[in-house]
């Protein structure tokens, strides 16, 4: 059952990623950085952390334990964290904007669901049980741009969709008060904060992982 959902959502949205590929792409704090690696270097990167022993797959370990059957990965970059969930056999679909960082992805995974889009105005027409933003994506869109991500991707959410998000906080860059206020102003609420994705206490530490729900 489970991979026949997931064969007809991949269909539904390289479909819909087709759709969006038509629309012209705007930017982020990510593609116009030069002093950041990028696709395939990005991901040996993840790999090298991997071979010296640690685990590279905390935010997949995060996201399952809410045991979703459908993870929508916004800001999926090279794919990390949706392949690894879909080898734990949960439906995803990853969505970005950088063509460097989703080229590694397909390449490394060519039969899952990757959507060139901007998650400010993504529109996939349907939801999903939970939705990541891992590896601090909330602070590399464009400032001003928070809180239409964030409205768009919890449109995609379930009525009881779990949205994560784990990013630093940095003083150029969104707050958690600043989160938390936008997150209220499109109607979801606080259910949790850690400082890592072990699930840490949060204590006012510079990296934060929230998860929301609708209010
Ligand atoms: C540091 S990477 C994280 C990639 C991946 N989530 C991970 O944890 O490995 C941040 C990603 O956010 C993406 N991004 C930033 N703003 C975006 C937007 N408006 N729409 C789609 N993707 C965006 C960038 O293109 C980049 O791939």
């Amino acid at each position: 059952m489970r991979s026949k959902e997931r064969l007809l959502s991949r269909k539904n949205a390289n479909r819909i990623g087709k759709i969006n590929d038509l629309k012209p792409l705007t930017s982020s704090r990510w593609s116009g950085r030069t002093d950041l690696v990028q696709g395939d270097r990005y991901d040996a990167r993840w790999k090298q952390l991997a071979q010296s022993g640690q685990n590279i797959h905390g935010e997949a370990d995060f996201v399952e334990a809410y045991g979703p059957l459908s993870v929508l990965d916004a800001g999926c970059g090279t794919g990390r964290v949706a392949m690894e969930l879909y080898r734990r056999g949960i439906d995803v679909v990853g969505v970005d904007l950088d063509e460097r960082m989703l080229g590694t992805a397909r390449r490394k995974a060519p039969d899952l669901s990757w959507v060139s889009g901007d998650l400010t105005t993504l529109e996939l027409g349907r939801t999903f049980d939970a939705a990541v933003l891992a590896g601090n994506v909330m602070i590399f869109v464009l400032p001003g741009s928070e809180k239409a991500v964030l409205s768009s991707v919890a449109n995609h959410l379930t009525t009881n969709g779990v949205l994560i998000a784990g990013f630093e906080i940095k003083p150029d860059a969104i707050s958690l008060a600043e989160y938390d206020s936008v997150m209220s102003e499109i109607g979801m609420e606080l259910a949790g904060r850690w400082s890592t994705w072990q699930r840490d206490p949060y204590q006012g530490q510079r990296y934060a992982v929230s998860t929301h729900r609708r209010i």
